[in-house]
């Protein structure tokens, strides 16, 4: 086991509901804390640019539109093993097939709107972190 840090959004759905304060406890009731956060409305080619591993899925094009059709939250989150500690806190892609509790089994309409994103591994979270904070935007917690 080992502290990391993860990148996680709330997406345009889970702002539209006013769910980042609700999003956020779940967050901190589990023991991840909140290095960095940021509003932002994303634009097409940097919404294209972070997801562009799904640049080949038929679900590409819907997925960028729905990334920028209102703002989203940014947010690092660091801890014990907190890239998986963050997947179990958001439950599966699918809502369908969330488990109970999980944000996206409480309130995801769609494999698409589903709420939440979270980086699936080390190195994605670094470069998905890098993609959104400089190293000055992150506040190691000293207390
Ligand atoms: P996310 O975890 O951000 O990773 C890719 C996103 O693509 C996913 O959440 C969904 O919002 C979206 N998506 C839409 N359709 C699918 C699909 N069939 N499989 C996986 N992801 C999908």
């Amino acid at each position: 086991m080992a502290i990391e840090r993860t990148l996680s959004i709330v997406k345009p759905d889970g702002v539209q509901k006013n769910l980042i304060g609700e999003v956020y406890r779940r967050f901190e009731q589990a023991g991840l804390r909140i290095v960095a956060a940021r509003m932002i409305q994303l634009g097409q080619a940097q919404a294209e640019a972070f997801y562009a591993v799904h640049r080949e899925r038929p679900f590409y094009r819907d997925l960028v539109s729905y990334m920028i059709s209102g703002p989203v939250v940014v947010q690092v989150l660091e801890g014990e093993s907190a890239i998986e500690r963050n997947r179990e806190i958001m439950g599966a892609t699918d809502p369908k097939k969330a488990a109970k509790g999980t944000i996206r089994a409480d309130f995801a309409a769609s494999i698409e709107e589903n709420v939440v994103h979270g980086s699936d591994g080390p190195d994605t979270a670094r470069n998905e972190i890098a993609f959104f904070f400089a190293q000055s935007d992150i506040c190691p917690r000293r207390r």
